[in-house]
């Protein structure tokens, strides 16, 4: 295949992920490999207004497969929201020639990528920067993608956590409230929830009833039931609140316990690392055939693309399925 060579830019805005490095070192292994130049913008949307652009090498990837964490370091950016910041942003892509800005994270990435691609074609007639956005979040709440780089990686370190946190569940006989990150979705949650064999899954998008719950801890506790796990998704508000209720209602003994940003940290799993490595490549394969404005996916197994105004515009809905079980394997 005939490649036109192009200057890729890669950007890692907004709450780190394990595997994007992986998925750095694939984009830049892979776009160094089909002649390309690529550059690291470092700091996410701040950086890319304040002008910082670094050259990256073949070496400058070397011993990152297995690293969590971004090297091109990241920030949330305010800025990058208002006219005058994205203005500053666009000048800066031109001025560095990107002709591909490929963007690697989760939520609020994406929406910011696609704010900046209107603002860019509305403000000039010959903005020619094409973006390419890669899910990576464990928070897992892009639209259209099965999986988002790092998931994988946040449930099994939420899982060691919990495996730890049994031991003094059952010694005690407590009931435990564990809360797991996730922003406003309970996607992180559910899985964990699953994996760890708890008997609730408390998640923003569920209404959920506390005479319910303390109606069926004290049937568990009565069919013989000594210790109980609950996971709670950090979008359903205040965990504290649910344990003095659950304490004065059932007379249990119930603790809480946060497991906060050990969650987004430490090195990807296989899993992630191989999606990260395919998502990164597969950005690499839009970019040899002028392919832009897409998003990276992971659809039946398979990775994809979709438009990128369809990641944007759509909302991802909890798996009913996997939701239910939890509860019915509780029993
Ligand atoms: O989006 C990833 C995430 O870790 C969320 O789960 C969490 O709510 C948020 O980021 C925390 O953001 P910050 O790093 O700005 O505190």
């Amino acid at each position: 295949m005939k490649v036109r060579i192009q200057n890729i830019g890669i950007i890692t805005p907004g709450g780190d992920a394990p595997g994007m490095n992986a998925c750095i070192r694939a984009i830049v292994r892979n776009g160094i490999f089909y002649g390309h130049k690529v550059y690291g913008i470092m700091y996410g949307y701040k950086g890319l207004i304040e002008d910082e652009v670094i050259a990256l090498n073949l070496r400058s990837v070397s011993g990152i497969i297995y690293r969590g964490g971004t090297i091109l370091k990241s920030s949330r950016c305010e800025e990058i929201k208002t006219p005058s910041g994205m203005k500053k942003a666009l000048e800066v892509l031109k001025k560095r020639n990107i002709d591909y800005l490929i963007i690697i994270g989760g939520d609020g990435s994406l929406q910011g990528c696609y704010r900046l691609l209107k603002y860019g074609h509305r403000m000039a007639a010959n903005f020619s920067t094409k973006m390419i956005f890669i899910p990576a979040s464990i928070d897992n709440d892009i639209y259209g993608t099965e999986e988002t780089i790092g998931f994988d990686t946040a449930i099994d370190t939420a899982l060691s956590a919990i495996d730890n946190i049994r031991d003094t569940a059952s010694s005690f006989d407590r009931v435990f409230i564990i809360e797991v990150m996730g922003r406003e979705h309970g996607f992180l949650a559910v899985d964990v929830g699953l994996a760890a064999g708890a008997e609730f899954v408390l998640i923003p998008e569920m209404p959920y009833s506390i005479e319910k719950i303390c109606r069926q801890l004290k049937d568990g506790r009565a069919s013989g039931k000594t210790s109980e796990i609950i996971i709670f998704a950090e979008g359903c508000g205040e965990p504290y609140v649910l344990a003095k209720e659950i304490q004065r209602r059932t007379g249990l003994e119930t603790r809480v316990s946060r497991l906060g940003y050990i969650q987004r940290g430490g090195s990807p799993t296989a899993r992630s690392r191989i999606l990260a490595t395919l998502f990164g490549t597969h950005s690499v394969d839009l970019v040899n055939k002028g392919i832009g404005n897409r998003a990276v996916v992971l659809q039946n197994g398979k990775v994809r693309d979709i438009d990128l105004s369809v990641a944007v515009r759509g909302r991802k809905k909890i798996n009913r399925n996997t939701y239910d079980l939890v509860s019915r394997l509780a029993i």
